[in-house]
């Protein structure tokens, strides 16, 4: 029943990150590179600047991603990492790519300096590592995540994008023999920790979309995005670039405001604009 969302789980398997993805990027700065400074802003809305997008997680699968499809779709980006010679190495420079130190469990004041006054938006891509850690997720998925919000009510930003996880609200959902949802609770009560985190954004009066991706995949769609409202899916999976779309997406469009949606991807769903995918999902 789980066994796509559970054996697409990092903490069920060890996964290493392709070279594939980044030479995508590489790819991607490159077309950036190319473009004026003008057309950059054009694709944005007719803004003087380009949007300054603010990425936490940014060297992890999905992260990297968002990255890569903001920058394509001519947003700047400051890409917020643990460990910055690190990530220097793997993304090739860009002038539309800043690259911070965020470590988001060292607190609310350092995240808000590294975050700073130019960003319009916040994309929550951070997802605690496999370690022997059990209160790792906890630290990461709900304090962090919690820190990462009240940075952001620090220095006045008001969006918040999120990846969570389907499966959060297992419990209420009739999903407690889940195994999908036994396992990640198992190990560090993940998914519990990313529902605490939720609530808190959903109080913080930020205007948020939380997306709930099914098991990621690194391979390329192979079918269209379903989406669904909170606490609707418990199987599934989805490619990371997807879920990118998805989140950057919800940045485009004011039909993601104050939602939560769940995802996956089928192949027999009908392809829908993202714009459709929102409009179908209530507020609550
Ligand atoms: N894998 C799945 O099947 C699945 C399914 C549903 C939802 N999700 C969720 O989707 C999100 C993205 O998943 P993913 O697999 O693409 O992520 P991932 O590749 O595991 O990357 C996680 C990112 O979080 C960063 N991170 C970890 N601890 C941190 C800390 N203390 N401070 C700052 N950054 C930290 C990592 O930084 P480093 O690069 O420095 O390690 C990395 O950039 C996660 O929240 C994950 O739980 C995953």
């Amino acid at each position: 029943m789980a066994t796509a969302f559970l054996t697409q789980h990092p903490l069920v398997h060890f996964r290493t990150i392709s070279s594939h993805s980044f030479s995508k990027l590489r790819h991607s700065s490159t077309i950036i590179k190319s473009t004026t400074r003008m057309e950059r802003t054009e694709e944005v809305s007719g803004q003087e600047q380009p949007r300054k997008v603010f990425v936490a997680g940014a060297t992890g699968g999905t992260g990297r991603r968002v990255v890569e499809k903001l920058l394509e779709s001519g947003f700047a980006v400051k890409a917020g990492v643990r460990d910055v010679e690190k990530a220097r190495a793997s993304f090739d420079e860009n002038p539309c790519l800043e690259i911070v130190r965020a470590e988001v469990t060292e607190g609310d004041a350092k995240l808000a300096e590294a975050i700073g006054v130019d960003v319009e938006a916040v994309v929550c891509a951070t997802g605690c590592r496999i370690s022997w850690d059990l209160l790792g997720p906890w630290k990461v998925d709900n304090l962090g995540t919690v820190n990462l919000v009240e940075a952001c009510r620090k220095v006045g930003i008001k969006r918040f994008i999120l990846i969570s996880s389907i499966l959060v609200n297992g419990a209420a959902m009739g999903q407690i023999f889940n195994p999908a949802y036994i396992f990640l609770n198992v190990f560090g009560l993940t998914l519990i920790a990313k529902l605490q985190a939720e609530k808190h954004i959903r109080k913080s009066g930020i205007n948020y979309t939380i997306i709930r991706p099914g098991g990621l995949k690194n391979d390329p769609p192979s079918g269209n995005i379903v989406m669904e409202p909170e606490d609707a899916l418990y199987e599934g999976s989805i490619s990371r670039d997807q879920v990118a779309e998805v989140a950057v997406g919800a940045l485009v469009h004011p039909e993601s405001s104050f939602k939560v949606v769940e995802i996956v991807s089928r192949t027999e769903a009908p392809k829908r604009p993202l714009k459709d995918l929102f409009s179908s999902i209530a507020q609550r």
